[in-house]
């Protein structure tokens, strides 16, 4: 028995739905966000940020529109993925993890995307770009770019 009275074990998919709206609706979980979530389930705060820190789709900070992932598995990363973050950070000024101050571009790093055959590669968002050279990057970039007012 707890020497603390606890509350009881809410149902998880409750709470996994409430983050997930909560993640809809900001793109991550604010904190002020999770502590209305917690007193509306009547739940401790600690639970909803224990199993949101369980997920890897669930972040606590503020993500760029897009999301970039450099693949640094074993295929990539010796056909040059490294060079490829290395021109990324570069670029946009940012560590993988770091999303950049207008919001537009999240870095990461993942371990294969399964495209090793294309190595190396980059993901934005849902697309793909693989056998990939850094000179070719801020070509990609630019197309995630808002598009620029016409001169008047
Ligand atoms: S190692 Fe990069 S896609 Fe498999």
């Amino acid at each position: 028995m707890p020497l603390i009275p606890q509350p009881p074990p809410l149902a998880g998919g409750a709470l996994l739905d409430r983050l997930h709206a909560i993640n809809a609706e900001h793109g991550y979980l604010p904190e002020s966000a999770l502590r209305s979530a917690a007193d509306e389930l009547g739940a401790p705060l600690s639970q909803l940020y224990s199993t949101a820190s369980f997920y890897a789709s669930f972040g606590f900070e503020p993500r760029g529109r897009h999301t970039i992932r450099v693949c640094l598995g074993t295929a990539c990363y010796i056909r040059g993925g490294d060079k490829l973050l290395e021109k990324l950070t570069a670029t946009l000024g940012v560590e993988p993890g770091e999303t950049t101050d207008d919001r537009l571009f999240t870095l990461e790093t993942v371990y294969c995307v399964g495209s090793c055959s294309m190595s190396p590669v980059i993901r934005v968002d849902g697309d793909t770009y693989g056998r990939l050279r850094a000179d070719r990057l801020p070509r990609i970039l630019k197309k995630y770019r808002p598009a620029e007012e016409p001169e008047a």
